[in-house]
This record gives C-alpha cells, structure tokens and sequence, in this order.
C-alpha cells in the first residue's frame, strides 16, 4: 500500500494520499484547496489514477479541495452521510469502498462533528479530528457531542488492533502518527477516564473559535465550491 502524509502548515492539516500499487488507484483524504497543485502534482508523479476524494467530515478550519478536484480528474467525492450534501457517494458505518485491490472500510466516529468518519485499511485508520495523537477533536459546534466522542474512540477505534498506525486530521505539535495500543496507553483524554471525565474535560478546553469557521463550514457544505455570503 502506497501512503504519502502532506501537510498544511497554516490550518495544521493532514492530507493523505492512498494508493493500491499493483492497479494505481488512489484516494485523497481530507485535501485542502490551496494545496490542490501540490497534491493533484504529486497524484502525477507516482503514476496514480485518483479513484475517490474522501472527507473525513465538514471541516470548520480549512476550505476543502475536494470540489474543485473533481472538476479537475474524474476522482468521486466520498463522505459520511450526514455530512456535505454535494459529495457523490455518501457512506455509513461499514460501507468499504474497493480502490483496487483495497478495500477502505467505514468507521461513523461522530462526536467532533454529527458526520465524522473514519476510513481503516489493513493495518492503518485515518481519524480525521476523531482521535488525534494525545487528543481529540473539539466537540463545541458543528453538532459536536463529546459523549459520542467518547464512545467513538473507545468503542469504535479502540476496538481496532492495538498495532494500527494512527494517522490523525491534524496534529499542532510536530507529530505525525501514532498507533491505536499508543492512545489507549498515553492520551490522556481518554487513557483511564470515564465518559463522565471525557466530558468535563472537553468542557473545559476554552479554545477560542477556528478562524475560518464561518466561511469554511459554508463552503465545505458545497465541497469548497462556493464562497461564503460576505
Ligand atoms: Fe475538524
């Protein structure tokens, strides 16, 4: 299996790119509009045929790319069912997509967000802001429930082999993965806390809203295909 990790140093943003070697067939995880050259470059150079955009869920503090890619190659937009009305192919829990040889499985990890997802392949899970290396995606908009978190991360993902490299929708400190037997050990959201203690941590982060919230919700609704009303 082919992976490639990109980032964007302005909102802290992983893409992901994911590709089965023997047929060419790759995904673009969660790509962010300004990088689309680099990344769509990058789809050139290793030979790939973009299959699929997949969305982990409506982002609040990046503008997505995935729109504009489909407009681009004939890749087919891909996200949880509650999410962006304007993607292709809406997925729910257990729903796997064939990208060659591969499979990607469908995990619903609501919590961050009402449509959060996670995509696993043999051995990896992409968790979007779901579980995030020692962390976990803020739960105060977007329908964020941090009692479904929990039960996200430690019933869903949790459940995943204790092997499973990590691969989080940002990391802010310099980190790049982790592994699910890492984060059951040292997060220290969820390593030994009750829901309850989850939930009054996440209660308590006091972050200040993401700086593209208004603009970025809105145009992910139409997968960064409109401009927000000014
Ligand atoms: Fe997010």
């Amino acid at each position: 299996m082919i992976i490639r990790q990109l980032f964007d140093a302005e909102t802290g943003t992983y893409t992901y790119l994911v590709a089965d070697p023997d047929t060419r067939k790759a995904a673009l995880i969660d790509p962010v509009i300004e990088q689309i050259e680099r990344d769509l470059q990058l789809v050139r150079e290793l030979d790939l045929d973009l299959a699929y955009v997949l969305e982990t869920h409506v982002h609040a503090d990046h503008v997505t790319a995935a729109g504009a890619i489909r407009e681009r190659v004939s890749a087919k937009t891909v996200a949880g069912a509650r999410g962006a009305p304007c993607v292709d192919v809406p997925v729910k829990h257990g729903d796997g997509l064939a990208l060659g040889h591969l499979t990607i499985r469908v995990l619903e990890t609501p919590g961050h967000t009402d449509d959060s997802v996670s995509f696993a392949l043999p051995g990896v899970v992409f968790t979007g802001d779901a579980l995030l290396i020692r962390g976990a995606g803020r739960t105060d908009f977007q329908n964020g429930s941090a009692t479904e978190l929990y039960d996200s991360i430690t019933k869903v993902l949790f459940a995943l082999p204790d092997a499973t490299i990590v691969y989080p929708g940002h990391d802010y400190k310099g980190r790049t993965a982790s592994t699910i037997g890492e984060e059951k050990a040292h997060n220290p959201r969820v390593a030994g806390k009750s829901r309850a203690e989850f939930v009054e941590i996440m209660g308590n982060l006091g972050l200040a809203p993401p700086k593209k919230l208004a603009v970025a919700v809105a145009a992910n609704r139409a997968c960064g295909r409109i401009e927000a009303a000014a």
